[in-house]
């Protein structure tokens, strides 16, 4: 960067100052206002931070208009490909793929943790049976926080370490046993000869009185999907995350926070809601209503599926997802699936409506997902616990950062104030 563009030069009523300009290693750089307040006397006004860089990280790359996603710097098709999720947790977390010595220590560590506390399981009996599982995940993983003290002070590298392995660890087992109590099967234990995605299907879909068998195509789908939603950046979920952290409160509350946030139908919700649509559509000749429905401002339904706050291109991830997906249901010989017709059909029309085209909406993550999902056997309402899984690793991995960052400060954004002005108290007896 050359000396002149290392300054960003404002002036604003009648001020002028100097604003450094920060550069990442690659991406838009970022021009630096931390003393903007103190020296103009004026906030920044940027609602759904849609200009405004809140941290610096150094584990997740996205480059919206080229359609690229980097985890560490590593292509997601790459990993997704070649990689497994433990080796991602482990990408992640550390900064570096594992060697294989490192790969067994920590897969030893993550498994030495899925079982969850005991007297956790009276913890799910008091929830209705047909509580959606995402309120159960809220619940529980928040008390996490009440079984797992020795694992709670953030200052200690031992314990945050300790906690990060543990939730990596039980979150696939905590959400296996809201699906079963859903169901009114037993819990199962989880089976550490397994690898991650194989434990959790294992915890999902067996029952004590039959011999459960792993297909070996399914768990690599699970495996992929975990590793296509692992982090991120700064999204909804990550940013409530991290600012939850901010304020120095423990991992599992945290985490509790980011599951919540992850539920709304705008993020993490959305593969439910996909699902849904795709029912509620019913047929290929209903399409083109529904795309019509979506485009007019008066009508508050939107394409679920579709549309990016960054990428202004294809979704990286919804493309791998989109050829997992025909394998998958190739595999269950389910390839002439309607909901899937009825998807190809409806992201055919909605890529070639000027509407579409000029907003760059393109279909997301959550677009294929869901068809995936309900094939291997995945009640609709379980889809967005599954994000809630593999998002963990990525939310842990930023908590991480932020607590290690010499920078971190509590979060606190300010406002634009437009609501009365200062008067005075008005008895009940003079009140219109
Ligand atoms: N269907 C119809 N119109 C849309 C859609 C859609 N899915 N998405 C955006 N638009 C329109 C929107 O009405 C707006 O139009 P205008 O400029 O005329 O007001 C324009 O496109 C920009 O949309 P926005 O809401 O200002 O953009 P945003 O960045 O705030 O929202 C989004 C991003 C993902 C919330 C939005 O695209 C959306 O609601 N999509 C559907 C839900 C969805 O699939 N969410 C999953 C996101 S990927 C998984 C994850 O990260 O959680």
């Amino acid at each position: 960067m050359g000396e002149s563009e290392k300054i960003a030069k404002l002036g604003a009523g009648g001020i002028s100052v100097d604003l450094p300009v920060m550069e990442g290693s690659v991406g838009p750089k970022v021009i630096d206002i931390r003393k903007l307040y103190g020296a103009t006397d004026m906030f920044t006004y940027d609602p759904g931070f849609t200009s405004t860089a809140s941290c610096e990280s150094k584990i997740t790359y996205i480059d919206g208009d080229e359609g690229v996603l980097l985890y560490r710097g590593y292509p997601i098709e790459e990993l997704a490909r070649h990689s497994d999720f433990e080796e991602v947790c482990y990408l992640l977390l550390y900064g570096e793929l594992p060697n294989k010595t490192d790969r067994e220590k920590f897969v030893r560590g993550i498994t030495y943790h899925t079982m969850v506390h005991e007297q956790l399981r009276e913890f799910f009996r008091g929830f209705r049976r047909d509580a959606h599982p995402m309120a159960i995940m809220c619940g529980v993983v928040g008390a996490l926080s009440a079984f797992y003290h020795d694992s709670t002070d953030i200052n200690d590298p031992h314990q945050r370490m300790v906690a990060t392995h543990r939730l990596v660890a039980k979150m696939p087992t905590i959400a296996a046993m809201a699906y079963k109590y859903s169901t009114g099967q037993p819990f199962v234990y989880p089976r550490n000869d397994l690898s991650y995605a194989e434990n959790f299907l294992h915890m999902m879909f067996a029952v004590p009185a039959e011999h459960y068998k792993i297909d070996p195509i399914m768990s690599r789908a699970m495996d992929r999907i975990f590793t296509l939603h692992a982090d991120h950046e700064q999204n909804a979920s990550t940013s409530t995350v991290r600012l939850a952290g901010s304020s120095g409160a423990n991992p599992f509350a945290c985490i509790a926070a980011g599951i919540a946030c992850l539920w709304g139908p705008a993020h993490g919700g959305a593969n439910e809601a996909v699902l849904l649509m795709l029912q509620e559509i019913g047929s290929k000749d209903r399409v083109a209503e529904y795309v019509k429905k979506a485009k007019n401002k008066d009508d508050n339904f939107r394409l679920m599926g579709f549309g990016h706050r960054v990428y202004k291109n294809y979704d990286p991830r919804a493309k791998v997802m989109q050829e997992t997906c025909h394998e998958v249901l190739a595999a269950l010989g389910k390839q002439d699936d309607p909901l899937l017709e009825l998807a190809v059909e409806l992201e055919r029309i909605a890529l070639e409506d000027d509407y579409f085209v000029e907003k760059k909406l393109y279909p997301n993550v959550d677009f294929y997902s869901g068809i995936i999902l309900r094939a291997m056997g995945f009640p609709t309402s379980m889809f967005t616990v599954l994000f809630a899984v593999a998002r963990t690793v990525g939310w842990v991995a930023q908590w991480n950062e932020m607590i290690e960052d010499p920078m971190q400060k509590i979060g606190r954004p300010r406002q634009l104030y437009t609501g009365a002005v200062r008067r005075s108290y008005v008895a009940m007896d003079k009140r219109n």
